[in-house]
């Protein structure tokens, strides 16, 4: 549905967006993660076709960016980072008219809208001139307009900005919603929200690809903890020599048969966990990884380099 090769746009002297490449497939929820400046915006501004790239490539609903712009746009809805509403217009009429500039067939306009305005919950703001709302009822127009023709592709930057947690929450659950019918590409900075809604992410970092993996792999991959059930005699000495390993950071004992072994890095640390527990005559009743959060892929990903 999107594939991204190389991708390098410039402002001045300076590269907002470095080389980068990635794809997202029919269908998937990819949560588009990185710090403030990470190029985000850039990269779903050229991929909505607002901004051309430096050089590279992309492609979007099988078009191309340069040569079929036209075609992206009636497939995506977009809701960009500052969503450019008429804000003299009242929610109804505005949405009405997206939905009439988005090739909603005439008899159906009335009914998209409706559907969006309920999907959004702007009922009672729908005869409301959009200046006069607060900034999350704008946000939710944004959201509005960017579903209202049903598009196959939607590219949302930062769609729970501003609002409030109930409403967060029902985002959250619209774009679950829309999950195998449509395919989503969201940027957020609500890590726990990514974890909720997505099934795969990619993180930008400095214009260039830090990761682009399934949530599942990048937090199983980067998990520093391990979870040792053992049943034996001389519980300390064991801790003792578990602080042996060199990988090893912490051990805490949980209960008297449970340990909690944290590691500074993992290099097949587990076979020599479970040769300490088998050396200390214990009898090993469980080892476990335990999977990292994506909070801290995240940080160690972006902030340790
Ligand atoms: N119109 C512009 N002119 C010059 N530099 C720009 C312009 N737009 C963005 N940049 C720069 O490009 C880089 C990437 O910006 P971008 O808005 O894509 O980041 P982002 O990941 O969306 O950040 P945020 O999380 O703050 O929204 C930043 O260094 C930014 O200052
Ligand atoms: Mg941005």
């Amino acid at each position: 549905m999107i594939k991204v090769q190389n991708l390098t746009k410039f402002y001045g002297k300076t590269a907002a967006i470095d080389g980068i490449s990635f794809q997202v497939n029919k269908g998937e929820i990819v949560g588009f993660l990185g710090p403030n400046g990470a190029g985000k915006s850039t990269t779903m501004k050229i991929l909505t076709c607002f901004l051309p790239p430096t050089s590279g490539e992309a492609e979007v609903c099988g078009f191309s960016i340069f040569q079929n712009s036209m075609e992206i746009k009636k497939r995506i809805g977009y809701l960009p980072e500052n969503p450019p509403l008429y804000k003299e217009m009242k929610v109804r009429s505005y949405l009405e008219f997206v939905a009439n500039l988005k090739g909603v067939p005439f008899s159906q306009v009335k009914s998209f809208t409706n559907e969006a305005i309920e999907k959004c919950n702007l009922q009672s703001y729908s005869e409301f001139e959009i200046f006069k709302l607060s900034k999350g009822y704008k946000q939710r127009v944004g959201l509005a307009q960017a579903l209202i023709h049903k598009p196959e592709l939607l590219i949302l930057d930062e769609p729970t900005s501003g609002l409030d947690p109930t409403q967060i929450h029902e985002v959250r659950n619209l774009i679950t919603s829309l999950a195998g019918k449509h395919t989503i590409l969201l940027s957020t900075h609500i890590l726990p929200e990514v974890s909720m809604t997505c099934e795969k992410v990619v993180i930008i970092n400095k214009g260039k690809i830090a990761a682009c993996d399934s949530v599942e792999n990048l937090t199983r991959s980067f998990a520093l903890t391990y979870t040792l059930k053992v049943r034996g005699e001389n519980t300390e000495k064991l801790i003792s020599e578990l602080h042996q390993i060199p990988e090893v950071s912490s051990v805490d004992l949980e209960t008297n048969e449970t340990l909690k072994i944290k590691l500074k890095e993992d290099r097949e640390t587990a076979v020599k966990i479970s040769n300490c527990a088998f050396k200390n005559e214990f009898l090993l009743l469980e080892l476990k990884k335990e999977a990292a959060s994506l909070e801290e892929v995240f940080i160690k990903l972006v902030f340790t380099e």
